[in-house]
């Protein structure tokens, strides 16, 4: 029998011994009963199956919006679970009350999972929520009947509500204000004490050790391509390990934990420092229920050619720590990838640590994406480049690129002839006849072979217009390569 899961559902406390790796979204509706949480598309694009996980830190408790349909169960040891129904007060909240008056909701499938992911944003911003945030937590929610210019109009009636809260960023001040303004239910203010209690004496299930079986990080990717198989299989459930997590400065490296998060990742300041368009990039990469779970750890091992976060990690001269049990070692992540999905891995290892140099001063850095719609969708091809330039010679470069080979690909041959030379026009045309023999792309859903090496070609030229215009400009790039007439 498994393990059990202490956790809590709203305001209920509940020990489950069901299967860690089910699904939350089938423990609430086919278990709890719950069915205020949609079921959609199961596959992370809809949002109708979103809820909020809160996690206990330093005293308060910090809630995301996700989606249920691609979480285990067994990660919500020590947690607390909200779903739409443990939002409800018998009046309606602010958030459900603009959603009613800007006419928001029509066959109402899909407005449970908007309720929560705004009240989410609400108690994660406070008065400072802005219209920005308003779209970013309706991103990963799609209304078929309704549209969205209500929702936004709904959302600058939130902004409104929210300016009578208190500006203390401190979660459980917030909490209280909230509960005064008919925001949250009363129960939320006890749950820092309730999970505080929850947990003591009740380790994780695997008492600190990563258990054996099929390991699960933010699950994004594996429910996807496996679905209903994981429940019946033992499996790792990787974020109840603290120790993987956390992203610190260690002398002249950043340290980021594996288990990581997209937005956890964007959202830090050392990253932000290193990688100052980093939130810029985030606009591209999946939806915010999406980023609050999928994990740097699981998109590298996932190793897909197109996987956004590696393809960046590949350009800053990534090193991966890979542990199992207590031997560790230490491997270039541009010498994991093998093959199309083989990786330089034992299948006990686990990928704890990704570690790459703080960027030096003549350091500049770029990431480029293409995909049939500009947002929330996979790359057609991606690019990132770290270039260490003297004046107008490029002293060493990092050139990534994906979609363009059957791993995430680390363009060798392309760096190597570009390493030395002066950035001119005529040094890149002749780095692009290099750049063609070097990739190899196939046709597939996302484009044609010949429609992905121009979009390389172009993606190339793009970083370093982009990081270099005081020597370039498009014009005369496009006109050496042969595109216009200069
Ligand atoms: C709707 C949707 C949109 C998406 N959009 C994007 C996008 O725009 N860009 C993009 O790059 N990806 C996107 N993805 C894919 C996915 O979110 C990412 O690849 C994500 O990084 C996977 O991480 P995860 O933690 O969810 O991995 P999981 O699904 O938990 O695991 C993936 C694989 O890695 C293994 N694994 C995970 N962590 C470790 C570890 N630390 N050590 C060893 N093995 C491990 C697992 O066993 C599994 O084989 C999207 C997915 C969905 C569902
Ligand atoms: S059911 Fe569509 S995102 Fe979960
Ligand atoms: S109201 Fe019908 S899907 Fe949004």
């Amino acid at each position: 029998m498994a393990t059990p899961i202490h956790f809590y559902l709203n305001d209920q406390e509940v020990h489950s011994d069901a299967p860690p790796g089910l699904l939350v979204l089938d423990f609430l509706r086919r278990r709890a009963r719950l069915t205020g949480t949609k079921e959609g598309c199961k596959e992370g694009d809809c949002g109708a199956c979103a809820v909020l996980v809160g996690t206990l830190l330093n005293d308060a408790v910090h809630y995301k919006a996700v989606t249920s349909c691609l979480m285990p169960l067994g990660e919500l040891h020590g947690k607390h679970l909200v779903t739409v129904e443990g939002l409800n007060l018998p009046d309606l909240t602010p958030v459900q009350d603009q959603i009613v008056i800007q006419g928001g909701s029509q066959c109402g499938f899909c407005t449970p999972g908007i309720v929560v992911s705004l009240s989410g944003m609400l108690l994660e911003k406070g008065p400072a929520i802005e219209r920005a945030d308003i779209k970013t937590a309706l991103s990963g929610h799609l209304c078929r009947c309704t549209g969205y210019a209500s929702l936004l109009r709904a959302g600058e009636g939130i902004i409104q509500a929210a300016q009578k809260l208190p500006r203390s960023s401190d979660g459980k001040s917030r909490v209280e204000a909230m509960i005064d303004q008919g925001m949250l239910p009363a129960y939320f203010q006890e749950m820092p004490a309730k999970l505080k209690a929850l947990t003591a004496g009740r380790p994780a299930p695997g008492d600190g050790k990563i258990q054996t079986g099929l390991p699960i990080a933010g699950g994004t990717d594996l429910y996807v391509q496996q679905g209903e198989a994981i429940p019946g299989q033992s499996v790792a459930i990787l974020n109840l390990h603290p120790e993987m997590l956390g992203i610190r400065r260690d002398g002249n490296e950043i340290r980021v934990g594996a288990l990581t998060t997209f937005e956890e990742f964007a959202a830090n300041a050392q990253i932000q420092k290193a990688l100052p368009e980093i939130r810029q990039y985030m606009h591209w990469i999946a939806s915010l229920q999406i980023r609050n779970r999928a994990t740097l750890g699981g998109n590298i091992v996932n190793a897909s050619p197109i996987g956004d976060m590696t393809i960046l990690l590949l350009a800053l001269n990534t090193r991966l720590t890979l542990k199992d049990g207590t031997k560790t070692r230490s491997l270039p992540l541009k010498d994991f990838y093998q093959g199309y999905k083989q990786l330089a891995k034992r299948k006990a290892e686990i990928v704890s640590e990704i570690v790459f140099p703080v960027p030096a001063a003549n350091m500049r850095i770029n990431y480029e994406k293409v995909s049939k719609r500009k947002c929330l969708d996979i790359s057609s091809v991606t690019s990132a480049a770290r270039i260490t330039h003297r004046e107008r010679t490029i002293v060493n470069i990092d050139l990534s690129l994906g979609g363009v080979a059957p791993v995430p690909l680390y363009l060798q041959q392309t760096g190597a002839f570009l390493t030395g030379r002066e950035i001119t026009s005529a040094t890149l045309a002749a780095a692009l006849a290099v750049l063609q023999e070097e990739i190899a792309p196939i046709s597939d859903i996302r484009g044609s072979a010949a429609y992905k090496r121009l979009l390389a070609r172009q993606l190339i030229l793009a970083h370093f217009t982009k990081l270099f215009p005081e020597y370039l400009s498009v014009r005369e790039v496009l006109g050496a390569v042969g595109f216009v007439n200069t």
